[in-house]
């Protein structure tokens, strides 16, 4: 068989890297391109973590890089149909929730190629999120819905989708995490950062920094943050646009970091602030607490077992749950099931040879 996998943005690495690896050993038997959109293109942003994966040159790159909404989809769409039409796979197998993840996904299945989506079923229930749309158009013309938690596969039940389809296997990004723990926690940290001495903080969501005066009210909050311990910030280039000139002599500006050193950053921090949704799994499996900065989150088991706080980018709500995580921790949180470091295996299993028993 011939299976085509593609990857376009920076969370989309971690998670294809495990399944390509997976495939390793059949590719006497099978044949497997890794297709790059291009939706990210920077060296911080792509190079530096297919080297830190290690993940071979990708096959093919789409080279689609920044535009609006629309136009980065239909360039995708129209690049990513020639690669079909002239590869014809079996299956096309797409990761995450990202712009390159819908239209590979609706491109190929209007070609009559089966779709496998990896991480199917999670849901914000928040339409303003441009992921949320990508995430329901994907599963809606997937054949195979793989999941990462139980809770996916009750939403993906709700919405009417058949029980052969989907496949609790797991997640693949923490196979990449408890693949590279061990190297990345000893990583050097950027300077003045001791373990277990600093936060760190990523935002990068159009809600909270397209809007210059959001984005300063939740820089201001972090302060109480930074009023006790430097906190880490690795600049999303979204973010650096409007970034303000007067932030807190604490709060560390830098560029994005490859996928080691920031897991080794993540792994060694006091706390999490963020607004991503890849980091609330990590650090619940991690067991760092996490406050989240977005008024909901489409990993609710992050926060129901996790370390995870949704907490929304009010000022004032950032303070009191900052200052009661540093008064207090996060508690003790349980890793999912199934969130064991061999979810891309047995996702690998179900595409060559059919649906294990659910669950
Ligand atoms: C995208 C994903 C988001 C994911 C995030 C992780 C969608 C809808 N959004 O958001 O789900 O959480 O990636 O980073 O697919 N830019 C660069 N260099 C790059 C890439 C982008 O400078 O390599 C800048 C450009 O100015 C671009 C902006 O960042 O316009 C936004 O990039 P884009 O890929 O459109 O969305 P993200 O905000 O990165």
């Amino acid at each position: 068989m011939k299976f085509l996998l593609v990857a376009g943005a920076r969370p989309n690495f971690m998670k294809i890297a495990p399944v390509l690896e997976a495939f390793r050993r059949y590719r006497d038997a099978h044949e497997v391109r890794l297709v790059h959109t291009g939706q990210h293109y920077d060296a911080k942003m792509s190079d530096d973590f297919f080297r830190d994966l290690g993940i071979p040159e990708p096959d093919v790159n789409l080279g689609v890089g920044s535009a609006s909404h629309a136009e980065q989809t239909a360039r995708v769409m129209v690049a990513f149909e020639r690669v079909c039409l002239r590869e014809m796979p079996d299956w096309v197998v797409v990761v995450g929730d990202v712009n390159s993840t819908m239209a590979c996904a609706i491109t190929a299945k209007k070609l009559g190629i089966r779709v496998a989506h990896v991480e199917a079923g999670l849901r914000s229930r928040d339409m303003s999120m441009p992921e949320e749309i990508n995430r329901l158009c994907t599963d809606a013309v997937s054949d195979l819905l793989f999941t990462t938690d139980e809770m996916a596969n009750e939403n993906l039940r709700r919405e009417g989708v058949p029980e052969e389809k989907i496949c609790f296997v797991g997640n693949t990004m923490i196979d990449s995490l408890l693949k590279h723990i061990e190297r990345a926690r000893w990583l050097p940290l950027p300077e003045g950062l001791t373990p277990g001495g600093f936060a760190v903080l990523t935002l990068h969501r159009p809600a909270n920094v397209d809007r210059p005066e959001v984005l300063a009210g939740i820089l201001g909050a972090v302060s109480v943050v930074a009023e006790s311990m430097p906190v880490a910030f690795p600049v999303h280039p979204r973010t650096a646009r409007d970034l303000p000139q007067d932030v807190h002599r604490n709060l560390r500006l830098m560029q994005p970091l490859g996928y080691l050193r920031f897991l080794g950053l993540v792994a060694n921090s006091r706390m999490v602030m963020t607004d991503s949704g890849g980091i609330q799994e990590e650090t619940t499996v991690l067991g760092i607490p996490c406050l989240t900065f977005r008024p909901n989150t489409e990993r609710p088991i992050t926060c129901e077992i996790g370390t995870n706080i949704v907490v929304g980018n009010e000022p004032g709500r950032i303070r009191e749950a900052a200052l009661a995580v540093l008064r207090d921790g996060a508690g003790k949180g349980r890793i999912p099931e199934k969130w064991d470091g061999h979810a891309a295996e047995r996702i690998v299993e179900v595409l060559l040879n059919g649906h294990p028993v659910s669950g």
